[in-house]
């Protein structure tokens, strides 16, 4: 089994989504020695932003050559996807959203064709059967019935765009409140390494 574990913090060694992806990770070859890991670091090792020559050169025009490394590396982005099981992703809420480090990413690998592809019936996703697991770390709460609930565009997008490529169960272990005290912080550290240490090995739905 190969799992696919991304970073986007760009708080290095203070950064809570790291830890808690790290921990998820670190539970899951526990459950499964045998697992094949494979790690980018999306803060440190940046996927470059979409641009229209790119995407031009990719759907098939003539590259004058500027664009052929890019073009190589988003097809080992999206291999890479495809390729994995398990995607274990650190997110942390930014500005009510994904750092955007991470949207580059999410960029190469929602490919028409590849990952979804349009029906007569609406679009369908091509990359179910995978497992995603997010570590989701954010400043404020923001589960649901919480007043700020409504200014969450981390989770429930990335649940949107993974579900979109059919991915419908994206698991979710949370750290919130961070930024409300140290009480909070620690209760919500303990609670999300907690939650990484009980995570089964296999889907919930399985
Ligand atoms: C650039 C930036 C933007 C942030 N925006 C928000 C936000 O909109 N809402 C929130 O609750 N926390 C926000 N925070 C706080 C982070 O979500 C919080 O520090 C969390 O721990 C970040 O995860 P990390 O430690 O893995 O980087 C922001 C932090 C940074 C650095």
């Amino acid at each position: 089994m190969k799992l696919l574990h991304l970073d986007s913090s760009i708080l290095g060694e203070q950064s809570a989504s790291r830890e808690i992806s790290a921990a998820i990770v670190a539970r899951l070859r526990q459950v499964d020695p045998s697992l094949e890991v494979s790690y980018r670091d999306l803060a440190a090792d940046p996927v470059p932003h979409l641009s229209g020559g790119y995407l031009a050169v990719a759907s098939g025009a003539d590259d004058t050559g500027s664009f052929t490394a890019e073009v190589a590396d988003s097809t080992a982005i999206l291999d890479a996807f495809i390729e994995a099981d398990i995607v274990v992703i650190g997110a942390p809420m930014y500005n009510f959203g994904i750092p955007s480090q991470l949207k580059a990413w999410i960029d190469r690998i929602a490919v028409a064709g590849k990952t979804f592809r349009y029906t007569e019936t609406g679009p369908e996703g091509l990359a179910g059967g995978k497992r995603i697991i997010v570590a989701s770390a954010r400043g404020g709460i923001y589960t649901p019935g919480s007043p700020a609930a409504p200014a969450d565009f981390q989770e429930p997008y990335l649940q949107a765009v993974f579900g979109f490529l059919g991915v419908t169960d994206v698991e979710i272990i949370r750290a919130e409140g961070l930024k409300m005290g140290q009480e909070q912080l620690d209760a919500a550290l303990a609670g999300a390494r907690n939650a990484a240490s009980e995570l089964p090995a296999l889907p919930k739905a399985a």
